[in-house]
Parts: structure tokens; sequence; C-alpha cells
């Protein structure tokens, strides 16, 4: 017997990551309630793993969908679609060819800005940086995750009496690998600019950021050892084999009305309370005690190349729409003059989909103002398998984008 017990242990420690050897990615646009019904029953039946929209839920007539299915399923799934006469491609035809592309090299551990890096060499990475910029940035932990590990928070910007602050945070869905490069990007770039180029410096002068270059870090770790598609925090449900919650649908706005999920297997679980997830508390105590001088939030996700700003859980307009559409106007037209990378952008219900419990709505009822989520590249091509030579285009693009909103925060907050 602890024979048994002691083989399966092993198993379980040496387990290798899991394979996405003939799976593909499908691109479907459903254009009825009866594409709409077939996609929601194979989503049931074939365990599809939505990409786009986040959950099978969210689907509509007339609007695109990607979603990841199996190999022993794809052919079924295939034939499915071509028998409903649903307009579908095959975006990715083996996903882990695909994975395998989107890294390089296997050398790892040395970091790069331009390569995706685990989270032992970005918490290497942070400490190191923090200690080479004394009186420009410094590291604190915000809090400790599920599983016990700490969550770092970096504070930019030169030392001065009652600064406003933007907040940035990256990292939220733990497959989304191109956000925690964007965070560590943006800070070499603060870090190289300051006193060297004008307007970075009169930035940091006048502006702190904190930069939370990996909030969920636990899924995180998963998606480096384990299940690259993971997306959830990986804390467990009570009467459930499912593991983890959507940090991102576990705010304290509208949580759980729309979008969003009550059942522990679903990608878009919503958690047992607002704030029950000890990543997504640590960030709202962390706004709450520091809400008399952040007037920034932006929350980094991937993909489809949007810039969103409340509401996502209603579609009432924000008393601060007009504003906040202007500046996200004029972020967008900054971000795509660099190399013609096209987003849209507008309130997220309207823009994306009604999706309650989010952090961006959260922040913006908590009293900041200038509240936005960025979706970066791409809009489905590789998808959450954005290849590494992307990471610098795609950071230069979104850093125009990011300091175009933290300039006018300087200006106008
Ligand atoms: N893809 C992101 C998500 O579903 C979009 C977030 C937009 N904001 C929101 N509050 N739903 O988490
Ligand atoms: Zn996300």
């Amino acid at each position: 017997m602890w024979v048994l017990l002691l083989l399966v242990s092993i198993a379980a420690v040496s387990a290798e990551p899991r394979s996405f050897y003939g799976e593909k990615v499908f691109r479907v646009l459903p254009q009825n309630a009866e594409h709409v019904e077939l996609i929601k029953s194979m989503a049931q039946t074939a365990g599809l793993d939505f990409w786009l929209p986040d959950s099978a839920e969210l689907v509509e007539a007339g609007k695109r969908a990607d979603f990841h299915a199996d190999s022993d399923v794809s052919y079924e799934v295939q034939a499915l679609l071509q028998q409903s006469g649903m307009p579908y491609e095959i975006m990715i035809n083996d996903l882990q060819d695909a994975l395998e592309k989107q890294r390089d090299s296997n050398i790892r551990a040395i970091h790069s800005y331009e390569k995706y890096n685990d989270l032992d060499t970005i918490n290497a990475w942070s400490a190191n940086i923090a200690a080479q910029n004394p009186g420009l940035l410094s590291r604190s932990q915000l809090g400790t995750s599920y599983q016990g590990r700490p969550i770092y928070l970096l504070k930019l910007g030169k030392s001065g009496v009652n600064k406003k602050a933007v907040f940035i945070d990256c990292g939220f869905h733990a497959r989304e690998w191109i956000t925690p490069a964007f965070c560590q990007w943006f800070v070499k770039e603060a870090v190289n600019s300051y006193g060297v180029e004008s307007e970075f410096t009169s930035m940091l002068d006048s502006l702190d950021f904190y930069i939370l270059p990996v909030l969920n870090v636990d899924g995180y770790v998963y998606t480096w050892t384990t299940n690259r598609m993971w997306r959830k925090t990986r804390s467990p449900n009570a009467n459930s084999s499912c593991v983890g919650t959507d940090p991102n649908r576990n705010f304290n706005a509208g949580w759980c009305t729309v979008g969003a999920s009550s059942r522990a297997c679903d990608e878009t679980y919503c958690g047992t309370a607002p704030e029950s997830e000890p990543e997504t508390k640590a960030l709202a105590n962390f706004i709450r005690k520091n809400i008399a001088s952040i007037k920034g939030y932006l929350t980094i996700h991937s993909y489809s190349q949007m810039l969103l700003f409340p509401y996502s859980y209603t579609y009432s307009l924000a008393k601060d729409h007009n504003e906040l559409n202007t500046v996200a106007q004029g972020a967008v037209s900054r971000l795509t003059s660099l190399y013609n990378t096209k987003y849209t952008y507008g309130a997220g219900g309207t823009t994306i989909y009604l999706a309650a419990g989010g952090s961006d709505d959260w922040a913006y009822d908590t009293g900041v103002k200038y509240s936005y989520t960025f979706e970066l590249r791409d809009t489905g091509r590789y998808g959450f398998a954005l290849p590494e030579t992307q990471i610098k285009p795609t950071c230069e693009e979104t850093l125009l984008a990011v300091k175009y909103i933290a300039n006018h925060i300087k200006n106008n907050a």
C-alpha cells in the first residue's frame, strides 16, 4: 500500500508539464442563436478552453470567439462546425508546436527584457534593479499568495511631497505572459530615461508609479511548471476538485452579477466573496490605503488589442465617460503611430462584454478616476502563445499609450 502511495507521490512531484500536442485553436463566427447554442454545448461536452471571450457563456451571435480544443475532440469539433455552416478558421493547428516556437530557446534563468522570464527570475530582477537605482526605485512586499509566495511591488519615482501616483499591475491572468514582460519593460525604460529624456524625467519628478509585475504569482508559476494555459489563482475550492478563482471577477464591483460564474470549475469563477483571494485582497487593501494619492489605475491583460475603461458591470456610462474616452482615443493614437497596431477602445461593457467583479471598475468606484484595462497584442494569430520576437514592439507601443495617460494624469488629476 505505502509503495503505491510513494509511487503516486513521486509521479506528482516529477510530473511533466501538460503537453498540447495535436490540440487546436479555432476561431468561429456564430451567425445566429443556433450557432451560439452549438458552441455552448460543445464547450460542455468537449471541455473547450475559451481564449476569447473568457467563457462560453459570453459568446454572442455576430461576435467572433476563439477557443482551444483537446486533441481527442478536435476533429469532432471541426466536423460539427463544418456541418453547422458556421464560418470558422483554425488559428493554431498544433498548440504544442506554437508554444515551443513562442520561446526561441530553452536556456532560462538569465533575465532578459525580450524573453518571457519565470517568477524566480522576475523576483531576482526586481530585487536587483531596485538595489541599482536607490532614490528612484524601491521594492516592497504587497502581500502573500495563497501558496505562500511573496507578491512584490515596485515604487518608481523621485521622492517629493504630495505626489500623485499611478498604479500599474500585470500578471492577473496567469497565461497572459506578455503582461509581466510589459511591467518589466516599463521599469527599465523609466530608470534608463530618468535624467536623460525630458518627458519621462518630468513624469517621474511629479508622479510615483507603483508597478506590480506579477499579481497572480501562484498561477504564473503553474503556467511554467504544469499547465501553460492556466488563468485563475491556485486556491482550492470547497466541495470541488476544481482549483482557482478568476482574480478579475473577484472585486467588489457588481460582484458575480453578470459575465462571471459561481461554479468553481469555470474559468470566470468569481470566488466565494469579493476579495476572497489573498492576491486580490492585498491589491485592494493597498489601493484603499493609498487612495489619497492614487489617481490612475492601469491593469494589463492580453489579448485583443483594446483599451477599456469603466464600466464592465453595467452599460451605464461612468461619470467621467467623456474624459476617459478622449484620453483613451489619444493613448491609442499614440500607440498606433509606432507600428500601426490597431486598437479599439471604449467602455468595457459595450466594447467587449459585460463582466462584473473587475479591478478596473472597482478601482474607479473606489475613487481612482483614470482607470483602464489594456488588452495587449495580438488579435488571435498567436493569442496567449505570442512569440518572444513580439515582446519588444508590443512593449514599445504600449509604453507610448501608458505615458500618454500618465501625462494626462500629471496635468489634470
Ligand atoms: N479580458 C478581461 C477580463 O475578462 C477584460 C476586463 C475588462 N474589465 C472588466 N471589468 N471586465 O478579465
Ligand atoms: Zn486577462
